[in-house]
């Protein structure tokens, strides 16, 4: 079995952050999402990986590379403009030759992995072409939604509806065997001018396909958007173990604390679960939990929790920071100068929440 990680598409949701990076490589827990679905694909014994980049893919290749770091063999696929999901599958029709494959969605956070679903999709027999992960969703209009019948099967599919027929969103991690490039080739571009996967799998179960379905095993998030890449930190955050390779000095360390190598941390409190990257230097601030401090960044006479905070980013005497996203090379600075009012240089799509 091959796979397909999808990271191209220009992650409007999270601007301005996507402005400058691939929405892929935003880091929980100082890791990008994408690692972690990288990862769990090598857990489920999968080992070639067709990675479909778009405009991002410079910065997607030099993190990625030859997939060496993650036990896989990865081979580029360029998608050039996003057109859609299912014309992810079209472009890599050479690439996936004959094989059954899992698409992933590098936007896609699984806490559990993928290993028993890839384990039952490969025991399957013929008795499923494809075979579709679920989650009950408190907003199922933003996703794809599933119609299922009396007996739990699966009879048709919308994506993104004004009015869901179900609770029922689609995980971006679907398994297919190659009648899905047929599918793919006979549907037309949605109102929003994409091939939707969505569409294909729908039209195989229109032409007689069998199509499973289960529910997702455990915690599953798209982080494509603030509130949820926030969300998806935090989950990432209570799985880590303490460890402390920078330099601590006159500090409280509380709960599960990462100190990467070469960080510093003088008279400060850091309440776990967080992380502190590499060269980072936190100085008389509290860190909070759920805070994940990139590398290099400076924090001082700060307190931060519940935040994500890029690399190089510099905090300065702010009081309280909360919910926040910080980029690379931003500045947060308390204003030194009168008149004491909010100074902004705000980058465009960005949102501020000042009191
Ligand atoms: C895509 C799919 C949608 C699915 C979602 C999961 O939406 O089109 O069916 O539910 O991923 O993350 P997108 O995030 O591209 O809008």
């Amino acid at each position: 079995m091959k796979a397909l990680m999808l990271s191209g598409g220009s992650g409007t949701r999270l601007r301005p952050i996507t402005h400058t990076a691939a929405k892929q490589l935003v880091p929980i827990a100082n890791k990008p999402i994408l690692f972690y679905g990288l990862e769990s694909l090598a857990a489920a014994g999968i080992a070639e990986v067709g990675v479909v980049v778009g405009r991002t893919k410079d910065e997607v290749m030099e993190a990625v590379g030859d997939g060496s770091a993650f036990d896989l063999k990865v081979t580029y696929i360029d998608q050039g403009d996003p057109r859609g999901l299912a014309d992810t599958v079209l472009i890599s029709r050479e690439f996936l030759g004959g094989d059954d494959f899992v698409m992933y969605l590098g936007d896609n956070f699984l806490l559990g992995g993928i290993n028993d679903v890839v384990e039952r999709f490969r025991n399957r027999g013929s008795s499923e072409n494809a075979h579709i992960l679920l989650a009950r969703v408190p907003d199922p209009s933003r996703f794809g939604v599933a119609i299922m019948d009396g007996e739990g099967k699966v009879t048709g599919l919308l994506e993104k509806p004004v009015e869901p027929p179900s609770d029922l969103a689609l995980v971006g991690v679907y398994l297919f065997d190659p009648t899905i490039h047929d599918a793919v080739r006979a549907i037309e571009p949605s109102a929003r001018g994409e091939l939707e996967i969505t569409d294909a799998i729908g039209h195989l179960i229109k032409t007689g396909k069998n199509v499973g379905a289960s529910m997702v095993d455990g915690y599953w998030k798209d982080l494509g958007e603030p509130e949820a890449l926030l969300e998806g930190n935090r989950m990432a955050l209570e799985r880590l173990t303490t460890m402390i390779a920078g330099k601590v000095t006159d500090s409280k360390i509380e709960g599960t604390v990462v100190i990467e190598a070469g960080a510093l941390v003088v008279d400060s409190v850091i309440r776990g679960p967080a992380i502190v990257g590499a060269g980072t230097v936190v100085r008389s601030s509290y860190v909070g939990p759920f805070s994940s401090i990139g590398r290099y960044c400076r924090i001082e006479e700060t307190e931060v929790a519940n935040s994500i905070v890029l690399d190089n980013a510099v905090v300065s005497q702010i009081a309280e920071l909360e919910a926040s996203i910080i980029g690379r090379y931003a500045q947060v600075l308390k204003r030194a100068n009168r008149p004491i009012s909010n100074s902004i240089v705000v980058g465009d799509h960005s949102r501020l929440e000042l009191i």
